[in-house]
């Protein structure tokens, strides 16, 4: 009887002590910073991560989010990860060229036929090895969100290709992409996105290329025309971590975020399309900007007058996984 006594008193002792050391000890700070709105797609996901994170692991867990460059801005990010300075990011597919050559597959003109195929792809298993491909770089991938397919804009419109001969394109950190408007004949110029609207404005280039959401909360549609309902691209994110940092984390906690993160993931990838479709609304409303709407014929011609980029770029990507990619458009593969 004394000896069960004692074990009680000792586990009393053990579980106290250990709720006083949560109590003490500092919560884990991990920063979440962004180049984008809170109302896109990757601001909401990042808030949505916080919520729940601070949620289910109260006291262990702070995390803070800085949305619109407003930590770190593109080309500063990356670098910060990989020192320490913040935990979590998602870059555009676009911007892992340094990284790993075979994410620019994302970048390919008119490879997927719609967000679907997308998700198939990132869903494969050829679509998650390049989640798991950087750690020898200090980067581990946690998902694919999506943003959506993007748009042409310009303050010329854009119908045949023809039409974006000699504008100035601001374009993410991308060879493909510098050498897709290269393709067309325009002339492509590597800008961080917090720029992109004052360049816009004051003319230092004539369009861009977006998908709505980036369109309508960085206001380009007040500076912008046009609008081609083009989806010739995606843009989506890879959400990546610094690997020693996650790998550092107490397993409880990195177990209880990977289960958030893939909550997160399903929720922020069923409603980009809406939010997408949200915010095109608004530009309409708006009143500031014509869509145009292609016929197949129209957007054939644009697709062929791009199609020499995937030659270009198909040894660094390789063949294999540009043939995964043109499997998902076939639904049937799932
Ligand atoms: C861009 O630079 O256009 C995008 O990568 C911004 C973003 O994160 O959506």
């Amino acid at each position: 009887m004394r000896k069960l006594w004692q074990r009680v008193c000792m586990s009393a002792l053990i579980v106290g002590s250990s709720i006083l050391v949560h109590a003490w000890a500092d919560p884990i700070v991990i920063k979440f910073s962004h180049v984008v709105a809170d109302t896109t797609p990757k601001g909401q996901g990042a808030l949505l991560f916080k919520q729940l994170a601070e949620e289910r692991l109260p006291g262990e867990v702070q995390v803070e989010v800085y949305p619109n460059s407003s930590l770190y801005g593109d080309g500063q990010e990356m670098d910060a990860l990989l020192v320490g300075d913040v935990h979590i990011l998602a870059p555009s597919l676009a911007k892992f060229e340094h990284f790993q050559k075979k994410i620019q597959l994302f970048d390919l003109p008119f490879l997927f036929d719609d967000m679907a195929a997308v998700d198939r792809f990132q869903q494969s298993d050829a679509g998650k090895s390049l989640l798991t491909s950087m750690e020898d770089k200090g980067i581990t991938g946690l998902g694919y969100w999506h943003n959506g397919l993007k748009q042409l804009s310009a303050n010329k419109a854009l119908k045949t290709p023809r039409d974006a001969r000699g504008l100035k394109f601001r374009v993410q950190n991308s060879a493909v992409l510098d050498e897709q408007f290269k393709a067309l004949r325009a002339n492509p110029r590597k800008m961080a996105f917090s720029e992109m609207y004052q360049g816009l404005q004051t003319g230092v280039v004539n369009g861009a290329e977006n998908p709505y959401t980036n369109i309508y909360s960085q206001k380009i549609h007040e500076v912008q025309d046009y609008i081609t309902e083009s989806n010739h691209g995606v843009l989506d994110y890879m959400l990546i971590t610094n690997t020693d940092f996650w790998n550092g984390l107490p397993e409880h906690v990195r177990d209880t975020l990977t289960d958030i993160i893939a909550e997160v993931t399903v929720e922020v990838n069923n409603q980009a399309n809406a939010l997408n479709e949200r915010d095109k609304q608004s530009i309409l409303d708006a009143g500031t900007t014509e869509i145009i709407y292609l016929t197949p014929e129209e957007r054939d011609a644009w697709r062929k007058a791009v199609q020499p980029v995937w030659e270009k770029f198909q040894g660094q990507v390789g063949a294999d996984l540009i043939e995964a990619a043109l499997q998902a458009n076939n639904p049937d593969t799932e």
